[in-house]
């Protein structure tokens, strides 16, 4: 088997790359060479293309003649659509990586709760939206145009190489401020609703998906998370534990001392970190039943002895 991951060096498509080498699938990841990244596994090599040159993109494709496509990083409807273009007839499946931004914020009411997750047939985010969460449906939607291909949503995705996410967005110095005993801001009285995906649990995902059957007439989508539902202290207490500092202390803030607090950047990210919406893995799970993803804390754990290991 040969696969090719669009956007293969950052946290998702390394993992990926080690679980499809092991799998015994030649791997070509292509990057622009912009992230560091640790070597990549035996069976695995590097091409550098920029996504955004076409005929590069399908040079690249057409050269490897890859069985399966996985596409890491389609943002906007072009990425995608250029994407599915340049496929060559040797593609069998193609999955594409996308996020729970899609859902539309209120969720869906099922079953008398209000608070239920949001299921694959959900509608999605339309107009007036933020632009990523739209550039990540038009996505969804140009890559669904071809038959072969699969959309997975995750939620939070973590694994080496990211520094973990706070409700300020990701914090390389989480660790320090830990052990230092600052106080890191969550929002108050927030029920459970992140749902971390370690990336070893997505790459196993997407290995089996790759072999999937056909979704018959449902939507070809998955939504995809891991073992557990976690509120913001409990999630730090995760990575306090791996790391060995005390147990973390939480400033709980208000949305609008949180907005107030936040860099500029990240504005117009924290709605959805700050209240993300919440993915319904009954598919998944009926997809599997017998698999079990990794338990956060073990997760977290595995996640800083491989960064501490560089
Ligand atoms: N992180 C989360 O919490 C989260 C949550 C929900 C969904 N997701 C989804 O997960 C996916 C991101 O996966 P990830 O975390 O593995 O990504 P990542 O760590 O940000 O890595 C991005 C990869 O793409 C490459 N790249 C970036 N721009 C490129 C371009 N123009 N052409 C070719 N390669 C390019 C990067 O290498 P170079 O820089 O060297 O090119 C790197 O290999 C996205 O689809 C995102 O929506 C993530």
């Amino acid at each position: 088997m040969r696969t090719l991951i669009v956007g293969g060096t950052g946290c998702g498509g390394r993992a990926l790359a080690r679980t499809l080498t092991t799998a015994g699938h030649r791997v070509r990841v292509l990057a622009r060479g912009q992230t560091g990244h640790p070597p990549l596994p035996t069976g695995a090599d590097a091409v550098l293309v920029d996504r955004h040159d076409g005929l590069a993109l399908a040079a690249a494709l057409d050269d490897f003649c890859p069985d399966f496509v996985v596409d890491q990083i389609a943002y906007e409807g072009a990425e995608a659509e250029t994407l599915r273009r340049a496929l060559p007839s040797s593609v069998r499946r193609v999955v594409t990586v996308s996020s729970a931004v899609v859902y539309e914020g209120a969720p869906a009411a099922r079953a008398g709760r209000s608070d239920a997750p949001h299921e694959e047939g959900d509608p999605l985010v339309g107009p007036g939206a933020p632009a990523f969460a739209q550039g990540k449906v038009a996505a969804e939607h140009a890559a669904l145009e071809d038959p072969r291909a699969i959309v997975v949503r995750l939620g939070l995705l973590f694994g080496p190489g990211h520094p973990p996410l706070t409700p300020l967005g990701r914090a390389a110095d989480l660790r320090g401020r830990l052990a230092a005993g600052e106080a890191v801001p969550v929002p108050a009285d927030d029920p459970p609703r992140l749902q971390p995906l370690y990336a070893g649990d997505f790459a196993e995902i997407v290995l089996r998906l790759l072999d999937a059957p056909s979704f018959g007439p449902s939507p070809a989508v998955l939504n995809a998370t891991g073992a557990d539902t976690l509120d913001w202290p409990a999630w730090l207490r995760a990575w306090a534990t791996a790391w060995g500092t005390p147990p973390p202390r939480v400033d709980p803030c208000t949305p609008a001392e949180l907005a107030r607090r936040a860099p500029p950047w990240l504005t117009r990210f924290l709605p959805a970190l700050l209240a993300p919406p919440r993915l319904d893995t009954t598919r998944l799970r009926s997809f599997w039943p017998d698999w079990q993803p990794t338990p956060t804390v073990e997760a977290v754990r595995a996640t800083v002895r491989a960064d501490e290991a560089g």
